[in-house]
Formats: structure tokens, sequence, C-alpha cells
């Protein structure tokens, strides 16, 4: 289905043609003065130089052209040279009575779709997600169903960290509390167990055991990096014991990002790339790409044009040991093979974008990846708690995103019982969508490289801009449409009707909206165009719900026939929310 804009623009267009000017100054936009009107296009104010007239002049004589198009109830030219248009009621409840009927809501797929690979969530194993992990994991779901709603081939891949002193550290500490296990036995030829010898609550407490252990005694910490050096080389027993701390942790992260909506297509982690750096390294040397200084190896990426300092890129330590911009340099090698993408996006926290500037611009320069492939750096910012300062529990320390969302959930559980008499066990499983929808919401409608404090009484308000107000609107729809149809009544072979009222036509007006402002927040990589979008949405609603008496209306053609543009705007915002990733309860 054409964009409502694009209608309205062919219309202008063919008027400043008719008028004798060139259609490039026929750009139409929104109105920034709603109270006016609904469009409006400011290219009279530009042609005027060309064509050395005054600006109301070619406004007037292009209004004249436009008078007369169906499309438009009024066109009006005003100092110094705006053209103001309002929408015609017919054309404005026959172009949603299209998009109810089309399944997509209007919104076609791309023609060309590219393979995307978006990298995000970024866990490392053995170590609990905490909130900055959050933030990667909401936006970049929500990019990639965005994307995969437009029509691309997206690919999620989870990028877990697997690989470097965590695992020695693992290693050194069970060997020390286990020294009997076959893992550690040096000359090991039979098949390993299948069952881990450790459970995820102890893999959690291990860790930082020998985190903290290893700071202190520098010969625990020797062993600790001896380990990783056998683990990286191939060490049969630990190799196997790499399987076990794996499939633990990841089973205990899936239920995690399970609990979060969040589901990634890849399991992928830094360990699968290993065994491209052999061949990389030997490449960008033999291609003449590396160099070595100061003992280490070595990619100049520097350009003229830059203003600040971009330092080499670091591909092998002077001790041959590989780095983080090593595994990942050889990650878009195993990417490159495997899927061939077009565009590769990284959600990551910002203060990684020098990091990946360097990378990227790595990869291009030794043609890792083909001269067109679009390498994209979403960096997000902070989540401050509201002093303004990172996100800290109580004690100080760092926030276990188990135990947020658990209070969180708590705390909106609480405000459901207080407000409705509720089975314990649906307000429970109410609580835990809404809350959802307060922490994604609240996290997405920032945009995504602004820091943003993080306050969970307003995120989880039922009124304002939020999460739970979102919900709530569709629920209210859910409830006005549950009561029709309890009515007896049917309004699937309704019309749409021309818009009865301003508070109607508004919410019609911002439904129409739907397929530019999907396009546009997956070209923009923006989600918080789409929560700026859905609660205008629910505000117009609200004001239009304010002010019609659906339910008690005696005329039924007009009575289904709101009934009609309801379902559609339950349609859009659920649509809308699923791409936010979120959902809405059936009450609340
Ligand atoms: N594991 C990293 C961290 O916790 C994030 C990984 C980001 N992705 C990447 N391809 N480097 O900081």
């Amino acid at each position: 289905m054409r964009k409502i804009l694009d209608f309205i623009t062919n219309e202008v267009v063919a008027a400043f043609r008719a008028s004798g000017y060139d259609e490039k100054y026929a750009k139409v936009t929104l109105s920034n003065r709603p109270d006016l009107c609904e469009y409006q296009c400011n290219g009279a104010l530009s042609a005027a130089k060309e064509y050395k007239k005054a600006p109301i002049i070619i406004a007037n004589e292009v209004a004249e052209n436009i008078n007369g198009s169906m499309i438009f109830s009024e066109v009006s030219a005003v100092q110094p040279g705006f053209l103001n248009m309002k929408l015609d009621t017919k054309f404005l409840s026959h172009y949603l009575e299209k998009m109810q009927m089309d399944e997509r809501l209007g919104c076609e797929k791309v023609e060309n779709p590219k393979t995307i690979i978006i990298d995000y969530g970024g866990p490392n194993v053995a170590k609990p997600l905490h909130v900055g992990h959050l933030r990667s994991a909401i936006i970049g779901e929500s990019v990639k169903r965005i994307g995969k709603f437009v029509g691309h081939n997206m690919i999620g891949d989870v990028h877990l960290g697997d690989w470097g002193l965590q695992m020695g550290l693992i290693i050194t500490e069970l060997k020390k509390r286990k020294p009997d296990l076959v893992y550690f036995q040096d000359e090991f030829d039979g098949d390993y167990p299948k069952e881990a010898p450790f459970t995820i609550a102890e893999l959690e407490e291990i860790y930082p055991t020998a985190s903290a252990y290893s700071k202190e005694h520098p010969e625990y910490k020797a062993e600790a990096m001896d380990a990783t050096f056998q683990l990286q080389n191939g060490k049969r027993g630990y190799q196997a014991l790499l399987q076990h701390i794996l499939t633990v942790s990841v089973n205990d992260l899936k239920k995690n990002y399970e609990n979060l909506n969040v589901s990634f297509e890849l399991w992928k982690g830094e360990s699968d790339a290993q065994p491209y750096i052999p061949d990389m390294v030997k490449y960008m040397k033999e291609n003449g790409y590396a160099h070595i200084s100061d003992g280490a190896l070595v990619v100049d990426v520097k350009e003229e044009t830059d203003t600040k300092e971009i330092p080499p890129c670091m591909i092998l330590k002077s001790d041959g040991a590989s780095l983080y911009n090593t595994t990942d340099l050889a990650t878009i090698v195993e990417r490159m093979k495997l899927f061939n993408p077009d565009e590769i996006i990284y959600v990551v926290d910002k203060r990684q974008e020098l990091y990946f500037e360097q990378v990227f611009r790595c990869a291009k320069k030794t043609k890792l990846v083909e001269e067109d492939t679009k390498l994209q750096f979403l960096g997000f910012g902070t989540m401050n708690g509201k002093d303004g300062k990172p996100f800290k529990t109580r004690e100080g320390g760092v926030m276990r995103l188990e135990l947020l969302i658990e209070s969180i959930n708590d705390e909106m559980y609480q405000k459901i019982v207080q407000n409705h008499a509720v089975e314990e066990e649906e307000a429970r499983k109410t609580a835990k969508i809404v809350a959802l929808s307060a922490v994604k919401y609240g996290d997405l409608s920032n945009q995504a490289s602004k820091d943003y404090i993080f306050d969970i009484d307003r995120f989880t308000s039922f009124e304002g801009n939020t999460g739970p107000y979102i919900l709530y609107t569709i629920v209210r729809i859910k409830s006005i449409l549950s009561k029709y149809m309890q009515g007896g009544r049917d309004a699937s072979k309704a019309s749409v009707l021309p818009a009865a009222s301003d508070s109607e036509k508004s919410l019609m007006l911002e439904l129409a909206k739907f397929n530019s402002i999907i396009e546009n927040s997956f070209e923009e990589i923006a989600p918080h165009k789409i929560c700026s979008y859905i609660y205008d949405i629910a505000n117009a609603f609200n004001r239009f719900y304010h002010e019609t008496k659906i339910i008690s209306e005696e005329n039924h053609i007009q009575q289904a026939s709101w009934i009609k543009l309801l379902e559609l705007t339950q349609k859009v915002l659920e649509t809308n929310i699923d791409l936010l990733g979120f959902s809405a309860p059936d009450r609340m």
C-alpha cells in the first residue's frame, strides 16, 4: 500500500508542475502547527528565489491547482508562502479501510531483502547478566524485529564472551576444589562424563571467588593464565570442561533471555572464531597489511581526514597472544564465510565506539569484507540510577539482572492487587507482562545513544509516556470490543465511515502514518520513533474515547464503523509493541 504521504506528495507535485514550477519544490511534511493544518509544504519559499517571485504568489498558484483534488478538504496559501493542507475525511477513511483489510496493515515488504547479522546480548559465560547486558538485549531484539517486519533476513547472534582469562580462572578454582576430576588427569584418553561436574549456582559462585582470589595471589593468577593458555591450545580435559561450562551457562542464559522475550538465531561465541585466527593473521602479514610495532603485530587504521587520534589495530600481542580485536575480526571472517551478510550491526555500550571504529577500518582495509558490506555500530548509553550515577544495588554492587527484574515484577504485582480483586496466579502473570513493558518501553523510548535514568516509579506508572500506559490503552480497547461482541453485534462487514469529530480524525491521521513510521525507524535504527508513535496513538485514542459514547450509540452503522476503527487501533498498537518486544495482557 502506498504511504499516505506519497498520495499527498503526488498531488502537490502535479500542482507545482501545472503551475509551471519545478516539482523538486513539492516537498510535503507533517504539519508542525497541527492547530492550523495536517500537512504542509514550504516549497514556495525556496522556489521564490529561482523564479524571482513573491513566495505567496507561487503558493497561491499552486493552491489554485490543487483545489479540486479529491484527497484534500482544504488547501490554503498563507503568508509568507506556506501551503497548508487538510485531508478529505472520506479519502482518509477509505485509506484506513484498506489498511484494516491488509494483514500487514499496508506495510509492504522490501523488494530486495538484505541479510543482516545483528550482534547483541554479549553476555559473558559464567558471569551473571547485569544491567549493562539488559540494554543490548532490549535494543537489539527490537531492531531485529523491526528489520524482520520490513522484510530483511535478520540473524541475531548472542556472541558469547566465552574466551579468555575467566575460563582459566574457573578451571583453576575447580582444580583446587576437585583435584580428582578426570579432566585434570594428564594421560586420560577415554570419554569424559556427559554430566557437568558443577551446577549453575556453583559456577556463578566459583567465578567471582576465583577472580577476587587471583587479584591477591599472583601465583594463582599465573596458574589461571597458564590454564587459559593450555585451553586455548587444545588441552583435551580443559576443552571438555569448557563444553560443560558452556552448556550449563547457556541453559541458564536462555532462561534469562526468555524471560525478557529475547531470542537469538545463533548462539555463537568468541571461541567459535578462534580457528579462523591463524589463517587470518597469515593473510594479513602476506598481503602487507600488518606490520610489527614494538614487538606486536598491528594494522594501521588512521586516515588523513581524522580529527582525533585513531590508534593502530593490534592483532597479536608481543607474546603472540590474540586479543578482543583479533576475535572480533576473526568473527567477521567467519560470518562472511557462513552467511555472506550485506550488513553487520553491533549493539554494544557506546564506550566501545573507538574500539569498533578500529575493527571496522581494519576489516575494510584488509578486505575481510566486501567494499559495500556495511559495518554499523549502534552504541547505547548508560542506564543510571535516580542519583544520575550508573545503576547499582542498594549495597553499591553491580545489579544482577535477575534481581532487578524480580523487584519490578513484585512492584507491579503490588499495584495490580491494589487496584483489582484478582486471583494471585493471574495477578502474577499479568504483573510479569506489564513489568516487561515498563522496563522495555522505559529503555526504548530514549534514543539508544543517550544515557537514561532508570526510574522504576515512573516506568511502572499507568499514566504518562510509559509501557503500562500503552498496555492500558490496548486493554481498554479489548474491553470495549468484547462488550460490543457480548451485545451480539457484528461489525465484520461494516465500513469505516468518515470521521465524525476532530478527535476521531486525529486518531485516523495517526493510524495512517503506520507504514512511514516503520520504514523510518528501520532506516534510522530508531525504536524510539516507534515508542513516540504509539504514545501519540494512545493519546489520540483516549481523547476520542472520552468524547465518544461507543457502546451506547444507537446508529448501528456508525457504531460498527467505530468498532472497525478500534480494531485497527488495537492491531496497530499490538503490531508495534511486538516490534518493541513485549505484549499486552487481556486485563490489567
Ligand atoms: N562480552 C562483551 C561485554 O560484556 C560484549 C560483546 C560485544 N560484541 C562484540 N562483538 N564485541 O562487554
